[in-house]
């Protein structure tokens, strides 16, 4: 195969990185997609880095037996455990990580206080502390660890009267300190949206990076000039539990059913 028609292998513990995967079929229509789903090791949130660098180089040597022209972390709490040792495994591969927005987060608050949801894995990293020292001097980040919110996701429960109340009781102490922007710092979270609208004042700005990741890879595409110029195959998704789960759970957050294959390493 020409490399530019090569697919883009997408990762995330479960679920969470479709929100990523849509942006960038959104962005890059021509590219042909591959996503593995690691939902039978989901939450990465709360286990080690050691643990989730040993999953990711499975999965990203999965993709690079796929002849993978890419790959994308579509998961902050993978990138920050992985993403360094994956560079190094399979140096000159484009490499797509993410990080919470912390960036234009800073730039956008009027307040001078962001609040920042994201995983316990994440936020206690080196990673995250540096990306607060490079930018976040002028401004007040207030960080909230969630756990329980993906469990929820997982199971395709976007709004019961349980998760509602998980999610008020993460959020409020970020408002009361007196955030007008909020950093979705896990790739779950933009699923929540629709709920967050109802727990949040209009005038508090939600951000994530899924675009932003999505664009970063065009770059690293355009300029190793591998971007396919059409027609795209379908998607194709892997899980690392049963396969019916996922199955299930697509048409509500891909809106698309589609065939799901069983990742068993
Ligand atoms: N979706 C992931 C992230 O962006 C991790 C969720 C989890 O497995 O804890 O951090």
């Amino acid at each position: 195969m020409a490399e530019h028609l090569a697919p883009v292998g997408v990762m995330d513990s479960g679920v969470g990185g479709l929100s990523v995967l849509r942006e960038i079929q959104n962005l890059l229509p021509d590219e042909s997609l591959l996503y593995v789903a690691d939902c039978g090791h989901v939450p990465y949130g709360e286990k080690s880095p050691d643990y989730i660098r040993q999953r990711c180089r499975l999965i990203a040597d999965f993709f690079h037996a796929q002849g993978a022209k890419a790959m994308v972390l579509a998961c902050n709490t993978a990138t920050v455990a992985a993403v360094a040792d994956l560079r190094e495994r399979y140096p000159g591969w484009p490499l797509v990580g993410m990080e919470p927005a912390v960036k234009p987060a800073a730039a956008a608050t009027r307040s001078g206080v962001v609040g920042v949801l994201a995983t316990t894995g994440t936020l206690q990293s080196a990673k995250f502390a540096a990306l607060l020292d490079r930018f976040a001097n002028d401004v007040q980040v207030v960080t909230q660890p969630c756990p329980g919110l993906v469990e929820c996701i997982e199971k395709g429960d976007l709004n019961s009267p349980v998760l509602r109340q998980l999610l008020q009781g993460y959020v409020q102490p970020l408002l009361a300190a007196g955030c007008d922007t909020l950093i979705l710092g896990c790739t779950h979270y933009p699923f929540l949206r629709p709920l967050l609208a109802d727990l949040v004042p209009a005038d508090v700005a939600i951000i994530d990076t899924g675009a932003a990741v999505a664009r970063q890879l065009q770059r690293l595409l355009r300029e190793r000039e591998l971007l396919a110029a059409g027609p795209a195959r379908e998607p194709q998704f892997w899980t690392s539990a049963r396969a019916e789960d996922l199955t299930t759970i697509l048409p509500m957050l891909w809106k698309k059913s589609a065939g799901v294959q069983r990742f068993t390493l």
